[in-house]
């Protein structure tokens, strides 16, 4: 009885944090340095620098431009637009990978590519990865129990709960994807706009270092962030697939950029 009672409560109080309408609220950091960038993110899986591409996404610009910035493994906390990652700088939240990644970039004056026509297609190109390629991703990711399993142990869930938890988490997860602009295509349909998407990276990337040529740029973040996140997950997913046999250019940067600026936990060769 007592049990059954603890866990209508535990399942009550995860879904409501994790449902619950964002609100303002005062900084998480309150003795906060100048100019250092507290970045909020999930925490690690052993296997790459993040489940998430957005938090890959901002941690590999952080990284890749030397700016200061401390990281903050989140269990409950959320941005006030309710999301993982967000920022704290110069005692201010910023949420959003992209108005982030602006934010960041006007603060520490970062340069980006600036021929206007090469700056138009990776503008295209990110967008398209944060958007069709992450929500094609994760309609693969999301069927897999390691998947779970890696969300699950990133959050205080006794194992009891699991089963449940992977409902929920299903069923969310099945709700953003559906509401995201692949939401009405066929798994078919799907992999064809992700095969494309990938070539059309692939041939951009060509055989530059960067997206961005010598720059990392912001694009070159959003596109890592997308294509790392399912090419280090332990299990393959078409996404990853595709790239090992279609696309070695992007192969070669994944594996380049990775080494290049998280040796410190994971390496892949
Ligand atoms: C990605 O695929 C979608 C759907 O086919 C297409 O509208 C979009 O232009 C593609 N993006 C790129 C950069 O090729």
């Amino acid at each position: 009885m007592i049990v059954l009672l603890l866990v209508i409560v535990l399942i009550t109080i995860i879904v409501i944090k994790m449902t619950q309408k964002p609100k303002p609220r005062k900084l998480l950091k309150t003795d906060w340095e100048p100019d250092t960038v507290y970045l909020y993110q999930f925490k690690r899986p052993d296997f790459g620098p993040n489940l998430s591409p957005y938090c890959i996404k901002i941690e590999s610009y952080l990284r890749a431009n030397n700016i200061r910035h401390e990281i903050v493994f989140a269990v409950m906390e959320r941005s006030s637009k309710g999301l993982i990652p967000f920022i704290e700088l110069n005692g201010q939240e910023y949420a959003d990978s992209e108005f982030i990644l602006y934010e960041i970039q006007k603060t520490f004056n970062v340069k980006d590519v600036e021929d206007p026509e090469r700056a138009g297609a990776l503008r295209g190109l990110m967008r398209t990865f944060d958007t069709e390629v992450f929500f094609i991703t994760y309609t693969f990711l999301s069927q897999l129990t390691k998947f779970h399993q890696v969300v699950g142990s990133s959050l205080p869930i006794p194992s009891f709960l699991f089963p449940l938890f992977v409902k929920f988490l299903k069923h969310r997860l099945g709700n953003r994807i559906k509401g995201s602009s692949v939401g009405s295509f066929s798994e078919a349909e799907k992999l064809q706009v992700l095969e494309r998407n990938l070539t059309a990276a692939e041939n951009v990337l060509g055989n530059r270092r960067y997206f961005g040529g010598d720059i990392f740029s912001v694009a070159d973040a959003a596109i890592y962030g997308q294509i790392a996140a399912s090419y280090l997950f332990p299990v393959p997913v078409p996404t990853s697939t595709f790239i090992r046999e279609k696309c070695p250019n992007l192969e070669r940067y994944i594996k380049d950029v990775t080494n290049t600026l998280f040796s410190d936990f994971v390496t892949v060769d």
